[in-house]
Parts: C-alpha cells; structure tokens; sequence
C-alpha cells in the first residue's frame, strides 16, 4: 500500500512538471498552399488575357468605317471588364506566392532565342537573389490593378483609360527588369 501510494505521489510530481514545461498548443497549420501552375503559366493563362480585355474593352479604333470609340456602356459591359480587374487584383496574390518556378522544367521563355532576352534560369536566379524586389513589382502592379478596379467601379470611363495605361507601365517595369533587361521585345 505504501509503495502504491509513493508511486502515485511519484507520477503525479512527474506530471506536474510535465504541465509546468508544456509549450503552448502550436497553432494549427492552414491547408498548405500549392502552386502547380508557373509563372509563365500565369502570365498566359491569367495576366494577359485579363489585362488585353481590360485594354480592349475602352480606347477608339480604326475601322473602314472611321474611328470607333469603344468603352464600356452597359450594366454587362461593367461588369464583364470588373470581372478582369478582379483577376488582376487577386493574380497578384498568386505571383508572390513563394517556389513558384518561372516556367515548367525545361520550357523557354517567350522571346528566349532574342539576344538580350534571359533565360528561365537567368530569370529565376534574378528573383531568387533579390525576392523583395520582384515582390515590390509585384505590389506595384497590384495597386495599378485595384485604381483600375476602383475607376471601373465608379464607372469611370477616364479613369479606366487612364488606368489602363499605368497598368500597362507595371507589366513592363517588371519585364524589363526579369525578362528582357538588355532587350527591345521585337515589335515594341
Ligand atoms: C512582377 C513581375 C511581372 C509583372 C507585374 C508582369 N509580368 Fe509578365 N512576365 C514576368 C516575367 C518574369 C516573365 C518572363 C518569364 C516568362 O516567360 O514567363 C513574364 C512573361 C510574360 C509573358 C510571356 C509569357 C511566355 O509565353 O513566355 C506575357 C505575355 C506577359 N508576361 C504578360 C504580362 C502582362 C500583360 C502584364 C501586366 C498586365 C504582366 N505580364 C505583368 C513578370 C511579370
């Protein structure tokens, strides 16, 4: 009986102690986030077709039969050029996702065989070594992206024009920088 007792005095010393060093519940982690896609995926799939719609939906144009200013007019119109901007705001989100590789293993970038233009490698050790500084291109096109959004929702024709032209600066800032530092884009 005595030594079932000193037992128990024993464990119950031992889980005192146990209780004093507990460490707080770590936090439990979110789901993990995944990037399949690469950065040239994005830029395909999501950036340039988003951004050429924002463009194309307000600016005048020459037809054979004169110039054709086009904006949008309607409630669908709005909304279909806001569904852009939306995309744009939010694929900001996915570019600063860290481990996103520039392109797919073995892929060329747009352009790759122009002199000037670097590589997918040349592209990725330039982020790589400075992350910071891509992330900050990547804020500046998002805070572009969120003027056009607030210009579309104050159904600002102006504002949307304006816009358009500022976002196109941000997409070239960054290109210029990562993608064809010591190149003209053929075309431009
Ligand atoms: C934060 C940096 C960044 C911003 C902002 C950015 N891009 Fe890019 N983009 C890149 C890099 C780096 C490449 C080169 C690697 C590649 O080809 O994916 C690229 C490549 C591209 C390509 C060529 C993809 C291919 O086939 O290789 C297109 C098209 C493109 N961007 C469109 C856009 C448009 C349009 C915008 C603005 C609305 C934009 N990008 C904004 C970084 C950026």
């Amino acid at each position: 009986m005595k030594s079932s007792l000193s037992l128990s005095a024993a464990l119950a010393a031992v889980l005192v102690g146990l209780a004093a060093c507990e460490q707080p519940a770590p936090v439990p982690a979110g789901p993990a986030f995944k990037t399949v896609a690469s950065l040239q995926d994005l830029m395909v799939s999501v950036v340039d077709p988003a951004a050429d719609a924002l463009w194309d939906s307000v600016g005048s144009e020459s037809t054979k039969d004169g110039l054709v200013e086009r904006q949008p007019r309607s409630a669908e119109d709005w909304l279909a050029v806001r569904k852009q901007a939306i995309t744009l705001v939010e694929s900001a989100n996915l570019l600063l996702l860290p481990k996103r590789p520039v392109t797919a293993a073995g892929a060329k970038v747009e352009d790759a065989h122009v002199a000037g233009v670097l590589s997918a490698t040349a592209i990725q050790q330039a982020i790589d070594q400075d992350r910071p500084a891509f992330d900050r291109q990547v804020e500046n096109f998002r805070s572009v992206a969120e003027k056009a959004l607030k210009a579309i929702d104050e159904k600002s024709v102006a504002g949307l024009l304006e816009t358009g032209g500022h976002l196109q600066e941000a997409c070239e800032s960054c290109h210029v920088r990562y993608w064809y530092p010591n190149a003209r884009r053929p075309g431009s």
